[in-house]
């Protein structure tokens, strides 16, 4: 299974496509370099993920974040791969809560290790994060601990499950906004922050990535139900296996208009129902509605980013925002 590669947008604008491609080059230096460690294992560990691919999704929106001021500023780069570092030390912790076995085509480390190893590492990440972002500033620290605080809380609202008295959609649109909205909106701010963009842009830029982001991750959950895993380089039916309810099933269940299909998603599906559940849940109408919703969270960011100074990034935004709708099928 091949990892799912770099996102790769259609930039017509020659210069703006040369500085994406020399930050981008300049982000994989360093966050590699970041997590070296005078222990082998520890840089092995740390290096197993970042080199079996992932598309650097965030990376691109700090770049592009910063054209809105300065790209050449000196925190831009340093501050994308905090954002991937981030967003790594998650994936590592995530793979552990939702026993994934494979992420970016590569097994996770906790199947390749075992989950103390994912957990260390994953809090490794944080803390190299933390030692880059030092450099940065307080307000930049102030921000990123304010984004992991709303990712966590995402993570355990989803864990937790709606209460009683809680809508499950809007519960689950919620989580969605705190464990990858959050973290994607800050990307989009550190690139204006850090290149110094006009503060009406930078809460622009930031209000339109966290629509994305929400976009991003139900395109995320359609693809668990909907991809074969060599698109995702992940496995599908995780969310099935673990319980955890995404839009389509939401939906579904919402809908009650097939009893197997409601007996099967009402709890986490065994492994011997996975198949089923998942060719069910494609053929039902809950797939195009999940659809409908991915689609209106990427209007709002469009209309956010249409109201940006008329630059090469705003257009190649706009790029992103295609992109996102149509990776989801
Ligand atoms: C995976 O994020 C976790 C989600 C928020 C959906 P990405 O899809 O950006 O993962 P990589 O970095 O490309 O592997
Ligand atoms: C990942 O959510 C969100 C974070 C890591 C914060 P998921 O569990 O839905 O993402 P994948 O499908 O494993 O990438
Ligand atoms: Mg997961
Ligand atoms: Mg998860």
């Amino acid at each position: 299974m091949s990892a799912p590669p770099v996102v790769d947008l259609p930039i017509e604008d020659e210069r703006l496509a040369q500085d994406v491609a020399t930050g981008l080059a300049a982000v994989e230096k360093l966050l590699r370099s970041s997590v070296e460690s005078e222990d082998a294992f520890v840089t092995e560990a740390s290096k197993h993920l970042i080199e079996a691919g992932g598309k650097r999704f965030r990376t691109l929106m700090v770049l592009l974040a910063a054209q809105f001021g300065d790209p050449s500023a000196p925190g831009v780069v340093p501050g994308a791969v905090v954002i991937e570092l981030t967003h790594l030390g998650s994936l590592y912790h995530d793979d552990v809560m939702d026993e994934a076995p494979v992420r970016r085509g590569s097994p996770s480390a906790n199947a390749r290790w075992d989950n103390t190893v994912a957990i260390l590492t994953g809090d490794y990440l944080f803390a190299q994060a933390s030692d880059i972002l030092a450099d940065l500033g307080p307000d930049l620290i102030r921000i990123q601990a304010q984004t992991f605080s709303r990712l966590v809380q995402g993570q355990i609202r989803e864990t937790v499950g709606p209460r009683d008295d809680e809508d499950p959609i809007a519960h689950y649109l919620s989580v969605l906004a705190d464990k990858t909205g959050s973290l994607i909106a800050a990307s989009g701010r550190f690139g204006a922050l850090l290149s110094g963009a006009p503060a009406d842009v930078e809460e622009r830029l930031s209000r339109a990535c966290e629509a994305i982001g929400v976009a991003f991750q139900l395109g995320d959950d359609l693809l668990d139900v909907a991809s074969t895993g060599i698109q995702s380089g992940k496995t599908p039916g995780t969310d099935l296996r673990e319980g955890v309810k995404t839009l389509p099933v939401l939906y579904a269940l919402a809908a009650g208009d097939s009893p197997r299909l409601t007996s099967l998603l009402s709890g986490p599906v065994a492994e011997e129902d996975v198949d089923e559940a998942l060719t069910l849940l494609r053929a039902h109408p809950a797939m195009a509605r999940a659809r409908a919703e991915l689609k209106a969270w990427v209007d709002r960011a469009r209309a956010d980013i249409s109201g940006l100074p008329d630059i090469p990034a705003r257009t190649a935004f706009l790029a992103l925002c295609d992109y996102v709708v149509e990776r989801s099928g």
